[in-house]
């Protein structure tokens, strides 16, 4: 097997090709930052740091959202990928469980993680759909489906399924409630619970901001 460095920075040169030109929220610099918080995450949790790269790098590589909803594709992509470097197998199987994982999939549904390390990564990815980032992401996500941003007489969803919450064509104002403001309480571990309430505030701030707005009330 190559050195573990070499096997980190070619799948970092391998993802950043396969997402360069996304302009859905999935682009190589989302990789970037769930790859540094999943590092300062698994520090504080003391978990396997070489999964956790190797998970928050590929978590991404092929999403349901542009796949046709095929939720299998990030996992093949992910082992062949693995498997041309020669990373051991249990190791293999490790990140491709997390991939696996690793995503939200409406309210109503547990997701449930089997490690630490895929814990790690979970809380990494969900703290860059909140605060600041999180608010742009959801806009630049909802602009690239051609969703609407607010519409007054829509009202959120409680998704029970994943296949539900996959046919969503709700818009992005409703994601907030379907998904973003409901993540503060879903960390898996301490350090990440601590990181989610300023981003959490953050994203109430702006919800209360952008209803005065709407109505012109201030
Ligand atoms: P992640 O990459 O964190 O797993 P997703 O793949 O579910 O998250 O979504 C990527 C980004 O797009 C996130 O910031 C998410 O909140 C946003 N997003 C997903 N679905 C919608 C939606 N229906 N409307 C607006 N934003 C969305
Ligand atoms: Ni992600």
């Amino acid at each position: 097997m190559i050195h573990q460095e070499q096997i980190l920075q070619k799948t970092k040169d391998f993802v950043k090709i396969r997402l360069q030109n996304d302009a859905s929220g999935h682009d190589w610099w989302h990789i970037y930052r769930v790859w540094k918080v999943s590092l300062l995450l698994a520090k504080e949790e003391n978990a396997n740091l070489f999964v956790v790269q190797l998970a928050a790098l590929l978590h991404d590589i092929a999403d349901w959202k542009f796949t046709g909803g095929d939720d299998q594709m990030g996992i093949a992509i992910s082992d062949e990928w693995l498997s041309s470097l020669g990373v051991e197998n249990d190791i293999k199987q490790h990140v491709c469980r997390i991939i696996s994982d690793i995503s939200y999939k409406g309210a109503g549904v547990a997701t449930p993680m089997k490690s630490i390390e895929g814990m790690v990564v979970q809380d990494a990815d969900r703290l860059d759909a909140m605060g600041a980032i999180g608010i742009a992401r959801a806009f630049a996500y909802g602009g690239s489906k051609g969703r609407e941003m607010h519409h007054p007489d829509s009202k959120p969803l409680i998704h029970e399924t994943f296949e539900a919450y996959k046919k969503n064509q709700g818009t992005t104002i409703n994601h907030f409630y379907e998904k973003l403001f409901l993540l503060r309480d879903r960390m898996n571990t301490k350090t990440a619970a601590n990181l989610a309430k300023k981003r959490h505030k953050l994203m109430e701030d702006f919800i209360t901001q952008f209803m005065l707005e709407w109505e012109g009330t201030t």
